[in-house]
C-alpha cells in the first residue's frame, strides 16, 4: 500500500542544528549548549508504575531537542518548532497552580530542581523534536529530561552523571510534571528518558525506583517492535488518567495496603477482589484486576525476555489489551481497530501503550513483517474512516544527553 508515513528519528546532529538554529533566530545569540531526551514505548507493564509495579519501557530514537542558554534574572523564556508564540514566565512567580501552558514542562522542571537546591537562575530555550506530540510516547517526559540535563549541566549541579543522580533528575521532573503542568501521573517516563541505556529495555520497579537494564536485542531474535500512532488524540484523558490513579489508591485503602503491589506480592488477589465486592465497592473490582494481572504480565514478559524466547510473548501483549480495553477501560476504537488490524496481519502479540484514550499502540512482528502490519492497519483505519496513522520503527535507545 502507498502512502504509509513512517516517522523516521533525527540524526542527532541533526537535531541538535535544528536547536541550536532556532535558538539563534528567536534569542539573537548562540545557546550554551543543546541536549537531548528520548521519547519512549512501554513494552509492558501499564497502569502500575503508580501502584508500585514493575514496568519495562524502553527509550526510541526519536528525541527532543532544547537548546538552552542560561539567564541571571530568573526569566524563562522558551520557544518551540513545533508550538507558535513564546512562553514566558519569571521563576520566582513559579508554584503549584501560578503558570498554566506548554512551558510548564520546562519552567516545572526549573521549579524542582530550585526546591532540591540548584542554583536555577533561569534560561532561554528552543525546542525541536521528532517525538511525535499527543502521540502518547511521552513527549512531555522528554522534555522535561532534556531540560533537566541541560540545567544539571550549566549549574554545575553533576547529577546527571550517574544512575543515582539521573533517579534524582527523573524525580524532579515528576514534581514538575505533577504540581506544575498538573498531571498525576507516575514515574515511569520520566525515568526511561533519563536512565535508560541503548540496546536495552528498563525494568522498573516503582516501589523503590530501582531500576535493571536487561538487554532487548529483537533484532538477535529475528523480531521487530512497529509503533502505530494512531493520531487519535483525546482531550479528556487528564480526567481519566487521574480517575483511574484515585481507584487505585481508594482500593488500596478499602486493602489496608500502601499500594496494590502488596497485593500482587502476597497473591492475596481473590481475598482482594472478595474484600471490595463485600464492602459495596464491585466497581473497583476490574481496575484491580487489570493491575494485578498486568503486574503478573510483565513478570512472565520478562522471565520470557531473559530466556531468549520472545517469540512466545505475543499472548501477554494481547491479553494486556485486553484488560486495558475491558478491565481498565482506557481504549478507544482507533487502538482497538490498530491492534486487530496488526493481529490478523500476523503480528505476534499487540497492545496499546502509555495512558490511554488515544495516542499509540504496539505490535510485535516478525523482521520482514513490519511493512505488512503497517499496510493493513492503514488500510482498516481508511475503512473505517479513521486519520491516516503513522508509524515507528522502535529501537532501544539511550536517555537523556548533551547533543551540541
Ligand atoms: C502515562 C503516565 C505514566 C504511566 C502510563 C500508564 O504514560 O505518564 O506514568 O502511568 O501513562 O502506564
Amino acid at each position: 500500500m502507498t502512502g504509509i508515513t513512517w516517522l523516521a528519528a533525527w540524526p542527532a546532529e541533526a537535531g541538535a542544528e535544528r536547536a541550536a538554529a532556532g535558538f539563534e533566530r528567536a534569542f539573537y545569540a548562540a545557546p550554551t549548549g543543546v541536549w537531548a531526551a528520548p521519547g519512549r514505548v512501554n513494552i509492558i507493564g501499564e497502569h502500575v508504575d503508580y501502584n508500585g509495579g514493575r514496568c519495562l519501557p524502553m527509550a526510541l530514537p526519536h528525541r527532543t531537542y532544547v537548546a538552552l542558554r542560561p539567564r541571571m534574572d530568573g526569566i524563562v523564556r522558551c520557544e518551540s518548532a513545533q508550538i507558535d508564540g513564546r512562553w514566558q514566565a519569571s521563576l520566582h512567580g513559579v508554584a503549584p497552580g501560578t503558570v498554566s501552558g506548554w512551558g510548564t514542562y520546562a519552567a516545572g522542571v526549573a521549579w524542582a530542581l530550585r526546591l532540591a537546591g540548584a542554583h536555577v537562575r533561569g534560561f532561554d530555550a528552543y525546542i525541536d523534536s521528532c517525538v511525535p506530540f499527543g502521540a502518547g510516547l511521552s513527549s512531555s517526559a522528554a522534555l522535561e529530561g532534556a531540560v533537566a540535563v541541560a540545567l544539571d549541566e550549566v549549574t554545575g549541579w553533576g547529577w546527571a552523571d550517574d544512575d543515582a543522580g539521573r533517579t534524582q533528575l527523573a524525580a524532579a521532573c515528576v514534581r514538575a510534571e505533577n504540581q506544575i503542568a498538573g498531571a498525576p501521573t507516575g514515574g515511569m517516563d520520566q525515568a526511561v528518558a533519563l536512565r535508560a541505556q541503548a540496546g536495552c529495555a528498563l525494568l522498573l520497579d516503582s516501589r523503590d525506583g530501582a531500576a535493571e537494564q536487561v538487554p532487548f536485542d529483537l533484532a538477535a531474535q529475528g523480531l521487530a517492535i512497529v509503533v502505530i500512532d494512531t493520531r487519535a488524540r483525546h482531550a479528556n484523558a487528564d480526567g481519566q488518567y487521574g480517575a483511574r490513579r484515585a481507584a487505585c489508591e481508594q482500593a488500596a485503602r478499602l486493602l489496608g495496603v500502601a499500594s496494590l503491589r502488596e497485593i500482587a506480592d502476597t497473591g492475596e488477589r481473590e481475598a482482594a477482589l472478595a474484600t471490595l465486592t463485600a464492602a459495596g465497592r464491585r466497581d473497583l473490582v476490574p481496575p484491580v484486576q487489570h493491575v494485578l494481572g498486568e503486574m503478573a504480565r510483565t513478570d512472565a514478559f520478562t522471565r520470557l525476555l531473559r530466556q531468549g524466547r520472545l517469540d512466545a510473548a505475543g499472548p501477554l501483549l494481547r491479553a494486556s489489551h485486553l484488560s486495558l480495553r475491558d478491565n481498565y477501560r482506557v481504549s478507544c476504537p482507533e487502538l482497538d481497530a490498530a491492534v486487530e488490524a496488526a493481529l490478523g496481519a500476523g503480528a505476534l502479540g499487540a497492545r496499546m501503550i502509555g495512558g490511554g484514550f488515544g495516542g499509540s499502540a504496539i505490535a510485535l512482528v516478525r523482521a520482514g513483517q513490519a511493512g505488512a502490519v503497517a499496510d493493513a492497519v492503514a488500510a482498516a483505519f481508511a475503512g473505517a474512516g479513521f486519520d491516516p496513522p503513522a508509524f515507528l520503527e522502535a529501537l532501544p535507545s539511550s536517555g537523556a544527553s548533551r547533543v551540541a
